[in-house]
């Protein structure tokens, strides 16, 4: 029976004692962690912790040093980034990495062609997602053919959000997707989580955000100098006497950048 206490699903995206050192650094040691589909990971842990590290390692921009990365039950740990992002990993960025040089729709379809290259040429049918998407993102009211300098940074990040959801992966891993965002913002932040989980897609979300994390993480991992502290429960992480310490005693709401 896995966490869930569902005793069908396989988990979609498997960790296995992954680690990774940058010179002297530990940004990853003993890594154990497991996403199924339509969960939603918390990732926390102060600013070098190894969050962003992790997502690196999970998408192949950085090779592991040890360990094993199995996704849908396959090892992938020696694929390429695009190998993967084919097979249905998605991932948005700490600041978002879009075109900033072309329109919001040029933008947007880079999602919906990514799509149809993971499902042999079968494109999404944007007529009906879109829509569903950008109203969940609060974004329903922008021109498509406006250049990407007429939305706000917040909007930017949605719009990443939206981006990635529209390439339907099974993974989706969100760095810090409620940073520099407004309250009203950061709903659309969780409406755009509660979606992908609608459609049974696995979320990692890193995130400083307590009140966001707590509210829409089924578990969360905490990491600390590259270290897994703990996972667990929402409740059961907040009480733990090490995470509190790993935050310097400033409580977990305090945890910020
Ligand atoms: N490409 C890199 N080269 C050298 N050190 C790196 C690199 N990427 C991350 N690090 C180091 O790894 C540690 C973890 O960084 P990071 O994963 O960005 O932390 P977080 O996202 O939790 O703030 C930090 O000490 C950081 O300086
Ligand atoms: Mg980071």
């Amino acid at each position: 029976m896995n966490v869930l206490g569902n005793t069908e699903k396989n988990p979609k995206l498997v960790l296995s004692d992954v680690c990774k050192n940058f010179g002297g650094v530990v940004a990853a040691r003993d890594i154990n962690l497991e996403i199924f589909g339509g969960e939603v990971v918390g990732l926390i842990g102060p600013n070098g912790a190894g969050k962003t590290t992790l997502i690196n390692l999970i998408t192949g921009v950085y090779k592991v040093d040890k360990g094993k990365i199995y996704f849908k039950g396959k090892d992938i740990t020696a694929q390429a980034t695009y190998q993967r992002a084919i097979q249905g990993i998605g991932r948005t960025f700490q600041h978002p990495h879009l075109l900033d040089r072309c329109d919001i729709w040029t933008n947007i379809i880079m999602g919906s062609d990514m799509a149809a290259r993971k499902k042999h040429g079968n494109k999404v049918d944007l007529d009906k997602v879109l829509p569903e998407l950008l109203e969940c993102a609060g974004l329903q009211a922008i021109y498509l053919d406006d250049p990407m300098s007429k939305l706000s940074y917040g909007q930017q990040k949605l719009l990443e959000v939206v981006r990635v959801l529209l390439s339907q992966p099974d993974i989706l891993l969100l760095d810090e997707p409620a940073a520099g965002l407004n309250n009203r913002e950061t709903q659309y932040v969780s409406d755009l989580i509660r979606y992908a989980v609608k459609h049974d897609i696995g979320v990692l979300l890193i995130e400083h955000s307590m009140e966001l994390v707590m509210s829409i993480c089924d578990r969360i991992t905490v990491l600390n100098f590259g270290h897994q502290i703990t996972t667990g429960l929402p409740e059961e992480v907040q009480n733990n006497t090490e995470v509190i310490e790993a935050y310097l005693g400033g409580g977990l709401a305090d945890a910020e950048d």
